[in-house]
């Protein structure tokens, strides 16, 4: 019934790549757009140069493109409304409905949600009113953490040392710095090591979808600023069948209990932000999406063809799919332009990207990168994903640092060090 499909793929990511990549080889495919895509997706579908955010041009382009099935990849369109616009004009699609995607775009959303029904999280304080905040801080332990509490594109969070640097983020937030902000969050610094767990559901059920351990920070050792992520392996070194538990139970369940009430169902990937203590789960934050890069990192391993599980989860039906793994190692490390996550230039001439000889286990998932006349140029401050799969940790970063070696990108950077809470410890 579902065989030669059109699909959709809305992004210009890694992530985006990966999935695009990965549909790629399913038998039941016969076209693949992306919107507006890299120069990487451009290699195996149509690349189209649409805004995303101008949902009437994307309906458009999809009706005259008799699209059969749309994935949305990043939080923006999904908390801004997409899903919901494109369901009420006739179209299949797959990620979550403007309501639930608010456990993305709202963190007071979810704070309220773990209040309620008794989620383990940080201890926090939401705050309309800077004054309130800064009285509130003069009495507080440090670290602490504040964050706005709208999509800040991973910033928007600060962890800080005394109450100056704390009133700095506070006036930063209210003075605008991720746009109109009417809430702050305050919370309690945790102490633990990060894990990112992630679930697909269908509304009525759903299945683990992995785990990973991504590297948010821009220099080795964990040092500098947050980036979108400078790496990411799967699976996570934390995860037993323990933990996995108290994270459904605890934290999951309540979660889509929770959306249903509202009279709301979840329906897509859902990327639950944890840090682990003495292996109790405290829920972070949550994403409404696949993580990039731990969807470069984790797809490689799929061996149930993903079209399957996307239909399954618009049918309602994901309660009869099993999904398989390959039983290896993943690692992505991401080569970055230099500047990241500050100034950088774009525009730099990618050569040797296609004298790269991949094995089956290698994989290369294009991010900021455009084609122009035969040739791929940066287009982003993260640039390529050097995905590599093994029995080992260890020998898929070597791969994956060789493939960089090889490139040689001059303008590039990268971590050297990814992976090394499990690999040198
Ligand atoms: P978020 O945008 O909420 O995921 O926060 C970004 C990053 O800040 C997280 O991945 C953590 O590394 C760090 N972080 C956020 N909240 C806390 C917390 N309560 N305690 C310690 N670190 C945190
Ligand atoms: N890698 C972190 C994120 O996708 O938000």
């Amino acid at each position: 019934m579902y065989l030669y499909m059109i699909i959709c793929i809305i992004g210009s990511g890694g992530r985006e790549h990966a999935i695009c990549k990965t549909i790629s080889i399913s038998s039941k495919v016969s076209k693949i757009y992306c919107v507006p895509g890299n120069a990487g997706t451009q290699q195996l579908a149509e690349n189209v140069d649409l805004d995303i955010n101008n949902f009437e041009k994307v309906l458009k382009f999809l009706k005259d493109s008799k699209v059969d099935l749309v994935v949305v990849g990043p939080e923006k369109p999904l908390v801004n409304g997409i899903v919901d616009y494109l369901e009420n004009n006739g179209i299949k699609v797959f990620g979550p409905r403007k309501i639930p995607s608010q456990l993305e775009g709202s963190k007071t959303f979810t704070k309220n949600i773990c209040k309620k029904y008794s989620i383990p999280t940080a201890d926090f304080g939401i705050f309309e009113k800077k004054e309130n905040a800064l009285d509130f801080l003069k009495s507080s332990k440090f670290p602490i953490v504040i964050k706005a509490d709208g999509l800040a594109a991973g910033k928007g969070v600060y962890i800080s040392k005394n109450f100056f640097e704390a009133k700095e983020a506070v006036n930063e937030i209210f003075d605008g710095k991720f746009g109109k902000a009417e809430k702050i969050l305050v919370e309690e610094f945790l102490n633990g090591e990060e894990m990112s767990f992630f679930i697909i559901s269908d509304g009525k059920n759903f299945k683990l979808f992995k785990t990973a351990q991504d590297h948010k920070r821009v220099n080795e050792g964990d040092e500098g600023k947050n980036t979108g992520g400078m790496g990411a392996y799967s699976p996570s070194g934390l995860i037993n069948k323990i933990l996995e538990k108290k994270i459904i139970d605890k934290i999951v369940y309540p979660t889509l209990k929770a959306i249903e009430d509202m009279g709301e169902k979840y329906k897509g990937f859902l990327y639950v932000g944890l840090m682990i203590l003495n292996n109790e789960p405290l829920l972070i934050e949550y994403n409404v999406r696949m993580g990039d890069p731990e969807c470069q990192t984790i797809l490689p391993l799929l061996k149930t063809d993903l079209i399957d599980i996307f239909i399954a989860c618009c049918n309602e039906n994901l309660e009869n799919i099993s999904i398989e793994w390959k039983n290896e190692k993943s690692l992505c490390i991401v080569l970055c332009s230099k500047g990241y996550p500050d100034q950088f230039t774009n525009n730099i001439k990618i050569e040797n990207l296609k004298n790269l000889k991949l094995n089956n286990n290698d994989f290369i998932f294009h991010a900021g990168t455009k084609e122009e006349e035969n040739e791929i140029f940066s287009n982003g401050g993260r640039v390529l994903n050097f995905v590599s799969l093994s029995s080992s940790f260890k020998s898929s970063r070597e791969r994956a640092l060789k493939l960089i070696e090889q490139l040689n990108w001059t303008n590039g950077f990268f971590r050297k060090d990814i992976g090394y809470k499990i690999i040198d410890k």
